[in-house]
């Protein structure tokens, strides 16, 4: 008997994916192509009736002459390739030995089984028992050159989500090379839709951008070598009508940290064609007689509420299955970390005085920033030399993390371990260990290059540098930063095999290789990703550390909108937000301390500034500031985001978090302009339980009147931040 999320009907040759109430469906035509007929509201297995819109269209040329109804061009398909009939854009390139990209990829084979099988080498969501997730495996071929496509999708029995790959196997006898993977590809039968991406720059990644479709291409990319503050391998298309609340959405996340693209074609005939992958030129890949390319995870959300309900698939799926490791769950440590407190101008005494007074107001991890290490006085010199600089901290890590655990509090590291700076012994002894291209010059930013983790000897020296610190001193967290992109980017190890073209990606998989061993050497090291703030916020990354610095911009207004767009795919837990002091250090803003808490009560709440300068009443708020968030860690950890107010306006933001019992709820209200005399705001609430009444400080009001009524809010001044607490009674 086929396992139930996954069906197949085998009189019409069409493939059902069922989730809670999606439905995905694939089909094979008479010729053998694997066509793509429904993403989108459950229907029940059986023959579609409809699997082939045939017409002849005029220049759209027939591969079988015999059929002027049949092109390529004009179908939707599951895995389009080039150079063949279709002439939109394809989701598989492979180039033959004469220079010809063309594939005519026909079913094969097919395989179902129960469970969902990871990807070596890759991060990917998980499931904790083969009743989770159902796999399904389609090989197609293309019988002149031997050239196998292998796509898997892994149907979630709990979520309206797929889990897409695809594998290509050269069976040839000739080297090829792949310059296209499209983990997924999809087209949508109408371009009546709009394209939400993720886009920004350092200190303000990942603002919401939604533009309307039309014809042509449109979407976004990454050639820096890291997913990038720019924009984000996470893209949403929204049907005509979809909002946050309402309608259907369907959002396409690569699980990958590396360059890529995300992007949407819309043919002569409205048809969408949505794709999320590699591409060359960061991507050409040899694949010689017998070898396998397998593109990384692509995991597809849809939903019939809007954003809103896509991000809440999103979130509880990479919360629960694509996280990992004792953090995965649980509340994270209050940490208060000395980057914007003191810079590179510390000492050890600095640095107790600081964590001693953040241990008066509760927190509960100290985290030591950048400039411990080597030469480290500043940002010229010393990436690479990971020992510690005694001058700075006599007695070193160990006496350091001593005297922080002395104080009833965690201690945690900053690092940077994929860079060099020329001024270090790192690079003076081995100058070819980063990305460069002999005979042409090696660029700098922040003065740092990039170590080549594609051979095997640069992972071992980083692996090993790390794991000695680790081993040395009572580490209980590290924060884990990349603070450029990737130039010039070959390697000298190409003489042991490594081609240009596969650099990128091999640089990506020697990190995880790295991240891989060392997060399972420390199991018990809360791992925290940075990129010069959200530079690298992914789900590759996430699969590994459960937590990423959001931001190099700390201010709370600024916030608003970085926050709400990182929240579109990811979930709150693994959003790294601090208090940093006023006027901010990246905007010169000021705003008032409970705001600036408010807005950092995410999953991962902590301090970046030295309490002691603060003023008596600031320092008290933050005492209450630490109370309120004990009392809803375990919430805001677990719980579901409901986005009420876009701050995009620059009037206001809301949004609250329920727990997935509807036990309990936290509202956050912060108003950015004051308007003179206003009318007073309403916020309708979501997610509770409507049967149930829910207490508000003093009073009780019903979770109906509050969804269907909302929830009455005094007149606030610029800046200032409201929160309310539910119970439900
Ligand atoms: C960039 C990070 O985003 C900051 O938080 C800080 O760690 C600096 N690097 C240190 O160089």
């Amino acid at each position: 008997m086929l396992p139930d999320m996954i069906a197949f009907d085998s009189a019409s040759r069409t493939f059902f994916l069922n989730g809670p109430a999606s439905s995905y469906v694939l089909g094979v035509d008479g010729h053998g192509h694997l066509l793509h007929l429904h993403w989108g509201a459950g229907i029940r297995p059986g023959a579609l009736g409809q699997i082939a819109r045939l017409l002849d269209r005029p220049f759209s040329p027939n591969p079988y002459p015999a059929d002027r109804t049949y092109s390529l061009d004009t179908l939707p398909q599951e895995c389009p390739t080039g150079g063949l009939t279709d002439f939109r854009s394809p989701a598989v390139l492979v180039e033959h030995p004469d220079g010809t990209h063309v594939l005519d990829l026909v079913y094969l084979a097919h395989v179902i089984v129960a469970g969902k099988p990871g990807l070596p080498g890759l991060p990917a969501t998980y499931v904790e028992g083969s009743g989770e997730a159902d796999t399904l495996t389609i090989t197609l071929i293309d019988q002149p050159s031997g050239v196998r496509v292998e796509l898997s999708y892994s149907q979630f029995r709990d979520h309206d989500a797929i889990a897409r790959s695809l594998r290509i196997i050269n069976a040839g006898d000739a080297v090829r090379f792949v310059t296209r993977a499209c983990s997924a590809s999809c087209d949508l039968p109408t371009a009546d839709r709009r394209l939400m991406t993720l886009s920004g720059g350092w200190a303000r990644e990942r603002q919401v951008e939604i533009a309307p479709l039309r014809p042509g291409l449109q979407g976004v990319q990454s050639r820096r070598g890291t997913s990038s503050h720019q924009q984000n391998p996470f893209i949403a298309v929204l049907d005509a009508g979809a909002d946050e609340v309402h309608g259907e959405v369907r959002g396409l996340a690569l699980i990958y940290s590396g360059c890529f693209i995300a992007q949407v074609e819309v043919d002569q005939y409205a048809t969408a064609r949505t794709q999320i992958g590699m591409d060359a030129p960061a991507l050409r890949w040899r694949l010689a007689p017998g070898e396998a390319f397998q593109a990384p995870e692509a995991v597809l959300v849809w939903s019939s509420e809007g954003l809103g309900g896509m991000s809440r698939t999103c979130h509880r799926l990479f919360r629960t299955r694509l996280a990992r490791g004792q953090f995965r769950d649980a509340p994270r440590p209050i940490l208060i970390n000395n980057w914007e407190a003191t810079y590179f101008d510390f000492n050890t005494d600095k640095l107790i005085a600081i964590a001693r007074k953040a241990k008066e107001i509760g927190v509960e991890m100290m985290v030591l920033d950048d400039g411990w290490f080597g030469a480290r006085e500043g940002d010229r010199a010393g990436l690479g030399d990971w020992v510690c600089n005694e001058q700075k901290l006599p007695g070193g890590l160990r006496r350091l993390a001593d005297g922080i655990e002395a104080l009833d509090m965690r201690f945690g590291l900053w690092f940077e371990p994929e860079m060099v700076n020329p001024d270090s012994d790192l690079y003076r002894a081995h100058p070819d260990w980063c990305l460069h291209i002999p005979g042409r010059g090696r660029s700098e930013a922040r003065n740092q290059l990039v170590l080549d983790l594609t051979r095997p000897e640069v992972r071992a020296y980083v692996y090993n540098a790390v794991a000695g610190v680790l081993r040395s001193a009572r580490i209980s967290y590290v924060k884990w930063d990349m603070n450029r992109h990737l130039t010039e980017v070959a390697s000298a190890g190409v003489a042991a095999g490594v081609a240009a073209g596969e650099v990128h990606h091999r640089f990506v998989l020697g990190l995880y290789d790295v991240l891989e061993r060392i997060t399972t050497e420390f199991p018990d090291v809360l791992f925290e990703s940075c990129s010069g703030g959200g530079g690298r916020f992914d789900g590759g990354m996430l699969y590994y550390m459960p937590q990423v610095w959001c931001s190099d911009n700390s201010d709370a207004i600024c916030r608003l909108s970085i926050q709400h767009g990182t929240s579109m795919a990811y979930p709150l837990s693994s959003m790294g937000a601090h208090v940093s002091a006023c006027p901010n250090h990246q905007v010169h803003r000021t705003t008032p301390m409970r705001t600036r808490g408010h807005v950092a009560f995410t999953g991962a709440f902590g301090f970046e500034l030295d309490l002691n300068k603060l003023s008596p009443e600031d320092l008290q708020v933050t005492r209450e500031l630490v109370v309120e968030y004990n009392r809803v860690r375990g919430l805001l950890a677990t719980g579901d985001l409901y986005r009420l107010r876009d701050p995009s306006d620059g009037q206001a933001a809301a949004w609250m978090v329920v727990s997935p019992d509807r036990r309990q709820a936290l509202v956050t209200y912060v108003r950015i302009q004051a308007v003179g005399n206003a009318p007073l705001p309403v916020v309708r609430l979501r997610g509770l339980d409507p049967a149930a009444g829910y207490r508000i400080g003093d009073e009780t009001i019903g979770g109906d009147v509050l969804m269907a009524v909302g929830l009455h809010l005094p007149l606030t001044h610029d800046f200032q931040s409201l929160t309310w607490h539910l119970d439900r009674v």
